[in-house]
This record gives C-alpha cells, structure tokens and sequence, in this order.
C-alpha cells in the first residue's frame, strides 16, 4: 500500500499545478457555476491583429475569458495504464521525424514540427501543416491561427494542454501552399503512428486536408464533411470543422464552429 503522506504529496503538487494553469489561463476558480452550464453562446474568439510573436507574450484565452461564455471545464482523464510506453515511443517516432527526408520538403524546412499536448483529454485535433512560425519554434499551431485554437479549445472547456495536436505534414510547404499529394502519402505514416499512440476518443479534422484523409474520402467537399461524425479506420470518431486559419479569413465561420465545438465535447463526454 502506498504511504499516505506521499500521496497526499502527490494530490497536492497535481492542484497546484491545476491552480497555476487555471491562473496562467485567466481564471479565477477551477470550479464552474451550476448556471453556466445551461445555455452556451458563441464566444467571441477574439484574435489580437498583432504578429504572432507580439501577441503570443499575452495568455491566448484572456481575450474571449474575460468577454465570452466559456462551456464548463472537462476534467482531465487518468492516465492510461501504460502511458510511459506510450510516451517512449511517441518520442522515438518524433527522433524518427527529425531526420526525415522522405520527400522534398527536408530541403525547405528549419526544424520539423511533431506535436504538442500529453493527450491525456483523449481529444486529437489534426491540421494540415506547420506555418512559418510553427517552422521556427518546432510546435504546431502557434501562430495566429493557433491562437484562435487555442480560444476555440478554451472557450469549448477542454484543457488545451492535455489536447493533442498534430499535422497531416510535419514539415512547413514553402509559401504555405497546398500539401502536394506525394509529401502526404510520405508523411502520413507518422501521423497513423501518432493515432495509435495517443489512443484519442475523438479527432478534430481542421480543414479540407486533415479531414478528406482522416475521413477516408479524399474527393469529398468540407460542406458535407463539416458538422457531421465520421470514422477513422472504423473506430474512431473524427468531426471535421473548418481551420482556424479560414476563420482568420472568413469570421462569419465562427459561429458553425462552434456548434462544431459542441458536438466535440457531447460526442466526447458520451
Ligand atoms: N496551420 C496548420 O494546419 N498547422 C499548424 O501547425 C499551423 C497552421
């Protein structure tokens, strides 16, 4: 049996650091009033016009925290019995990633760009590729459009920390164009691996790319991918929403992804 006292160390140390996060997050209480639960609005999802870099010195949710409803928090789930493997060979693949020159794009890119999040909420939101930011610090969505995620998955009442986020490419396509259909038919061995592993409930699809492949219907337009839950490889749940990067260029999109973010969170808590 375990020593009392060292778990009570243990308890305290994981609300500690809830209460930080809480805190870097712009809230006061990790405790949701019974009130807020009933009648969600959009939230304004706010992004800052500043560059990236500028903007990022600021908590991305304290915008919307302060201005919008937020759905009440989702509680973090425990970690799968065997987590540490999983961890371990998540790494390794990341190693494998670094190095990789399976296709044109190991010429162009600064670093390559794994993922970000423990996956321990067991939500996977996929993009299509890293941006000139993402190229520069390693992570996926952290530039503009990964601040509007970052409110999108706030606002929806995940911990975006505990969310894991990946790419279909895991290399930045010069001038941000398109994935051609080669570097994705290199890349996405990786990502299938990354699936396995994180073992998600649920998959976001943010935009076209991530969610023509993860759906499996490579022609299908996002108007009827959009909204709806489809299956990955017939077992896992995958709801494509448009791309935060669309939203930047298209605001009136917001309000479809978030009853998009609605469905996540219902299909998820099921
Ligand atoms: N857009 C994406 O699809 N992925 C990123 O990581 C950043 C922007």
């Amino acid at each position: 049996m375990k020593d009392p006292r060292t778990e009570l160390a243990a308890l305290s140390v994981a609300f500690r650091e809830r209460l930080e996060r809480a805190h870097d997050q712009g809230r006061t209480s990790l405790l949701v009033p019974v009130a807020s639960q009933s009648t969600p609005e959009p939230v304004p999802m706010a992004v800052s016009a500043q560059p990236a870099s500028a903007a990022s010195a600021q908590p991305a949710a304290s915008a919307s925290a302060s201005r919008g409803k937020k759905l009440p928090l989702v509680s973090i789930e425990p970690e799968l019995p065997d987590r540490a493997a999983r961890v371990q060979s998540l790494a390794t693949i990341a190693k494998e990633v670094s190095t990789c020159r399976k296709c044109g794009l190991c010429d162009s890119r600064t670093q390559t760009v794994f993922a970000r999040g423990t996956g321990r909420t067991r939500i996977m939101f996929v993009g299509e590729a890293p941006g000139a930011d993402e190229d520069r610090q390693g992570l996926p969505f952290v530039g503009r459009a990964g601040q509007l995620l970052d409110q999108i998955i706030d606002a929806a009442g995940f911990d975006r920390e505990s969310i894991y986020v990946a790419n279909i490419l895991k290399c930045r396509p010069p001038q941000n164009r398109d994935p051609k259909p080669e570097e994705t038919a290199a890349c996405t061995g990786f990502l299938e691996a990354q699936i396995e592993l994180v073992n998600p409930k649920i998959i976001c699809a943010l935009g076209r790319h991530a969610a023509q492949f993860l759906t499996g219907k490579p022609d299908a337009p996002m108007g009827q991918l959009r909204g709806r839950i489809h299956y990955y490889r017939e077992k896992i749940m995958v709801l494509p929403t448009y791309h935060p990067a669309a939203l930047l260029r298209n605001p009136e999109w917001k309000r479809v992804v978030w009853d998009d973010m609605q469905i996540l969170r219902r299909e998820y808590l099921r």
